[in-house]
């Protein structure tokens, strides 16, 4: 690696410290309205990010953040639970915010798709990391928060719900479940008691979506993949990286979503045009890193290679602005439906830029990088 990567990662943690608010919440995106807010699915990766390097502080104040968020809306959590139970509509005290105000306000005018399970698995996930990170006890408020967020979710992971591009509110998603698989199975290890039927449950559930084409899809009945589909092995480890479907899945993302070396998130998305996510190239360069560690599965300095071709891509596709270089949300390049653009833009504006959640993926990569 050489100087310019070094640049990215040192500004990476610059933006996402200085746009960290008092209260401990990750702002989304800084200059995109929209994106005034914290969710628990970026701050999850962003926390995980600070703690790889070695921001620890940061992070704490992200987890205890967002265990406030979950206590304080305990009632709510407690009556989605009774309701699914009971088979009832899930009304909005039934669940749980997807993002909320900075200083931890619900946001309150109920139009954002607020009912996505994923941000919470992925949330226990990155506790657990944390605690694995550092080597400390978790606060007794946090395991409280922990206990109830896997309550929460050993009960509803079986509603449809929007996935974590915050679309398709009536289909179950492979990548949401896997999220609440890794969730839960990260709750367990830091002493929490899901039983491993509900797991195996979980698991069996996502390989139905592996059934038909030997990798694993976004829908069922349909051969298209989604980049989210990486997440079934990292982080969340319902397979192992190496897992032959798995593989396949990688294969038809690169083949499919990644022809001119960013990746797209799926074949018929049109948000912003569709265009290509440092997020998802960063993580598939990270899942290079990871599958190149394993003993005889392929050429590792060619996966080391193309891993860093990931990184280059995202320092290609950053903008120097404010004598800062910022990672955008999506570059509009190649994008899939060109002609959905500017309806975007007249919407809400140009698209997120510079976006923390891709500057936290830059940095899980450039670290593994520096790992191995
Ligand atoms: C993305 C979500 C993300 C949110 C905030 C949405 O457009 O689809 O995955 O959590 O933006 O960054």
């Amino acid at each position: 690696m050489n100087d310019h990567h070094q640049k990215l990662y040192e500004y990476s943690k610059h933006i996402i410290l200085s746009n960290q608010h008092v209260s401990g919440a990750y702002v989304a995106s800084p200059n995109f309205p929209t994106y005034h807010y914290c969710w628990f699915r970026d701050g999850a990766y962003i926390a995980y990010a600070m703690n790889l390097a070695g921001e620890h502080d940061s992070a704490r104040r992200f987890h205890a953040w967002s265990s406030q968020r979950i206590i304080e809306n305990k009632d709510s959590i407690i009556r989605g639970i009774k309701r699914a139970k009971a088979g009832l509509h899930l009304d909005a005290k039934s669940i749980l915010n997807t993002r909320y105000h900075l200083d931890g306000k619900p946001e309150s005018d109920g139009s954002w798709p607020n009912f996505q399970l994923d941000g919470f698995g992925t949330w226990l996930w990155s506790l657990n990391e944390h605690k694995k990170i550092l080597k400390e006890p978790l606060p007794n408020n946090w395991m409280e928060a922990a206990g109830l967020t896997a309550d929460y979710l050993s009960i509803l992971w079986q509603l449809p719900c929007y996935d974590c591009w915050e679309e398709f509110p009536n289909n179950i998603h492979p990548s949401s479940l896997a999220a609440i698989y890794g969730g839960l199975n990260a709750y367990n290890e830091i002493g929490g008691k899901i039983t491993p039927n509900l797991l195996s449950t979980l698991k069996d559930r996502i390989n139905e979506y592996a059934v038909l084409h030997g990798y694993f899809t976004k829908f069922l009945n349909d051969p298209s993949v989604d980049a989210n589909l990486i997440s079934l092995a990292l982080p969340y480890a319902v397979f192992s990286v190496n897992d032959k479907a798995v593989q396949e899945t990688v294969s038809q993302i690169e083949k499919t979503l990644g022809i001119f070396g960013g990746i797209h998130r799926y074949a018929k998305d049109t948000y912003y045009g569709g265009g290509e996510w440092p997020i998802l190239t960063s993580w598939l360069g990270w899942y290079k890193v990871q599958l190149s560690r394993i003993p005889n599965v392929g050429n590792a300095n060619l996966l080391r290679i193309q891993a860093e071709k990931h990184l280059d891509w995202c320092i290609d596709h950053s903008t120097i602005r404010s004598n800062e270089v910022w990672l955008p949300e999506q570059v509009s390049e190649h994008m899939n439906s060109p002609e959905y653009l500017t309806q975007w833009e007249k919407k809400w504006g140009h698209s997120a830029n510079p976006l923390l959640w891709s500057h936290a993926m830059y940095i899980i990569l450039y670290t593994n990088l520096l790992q191995v």
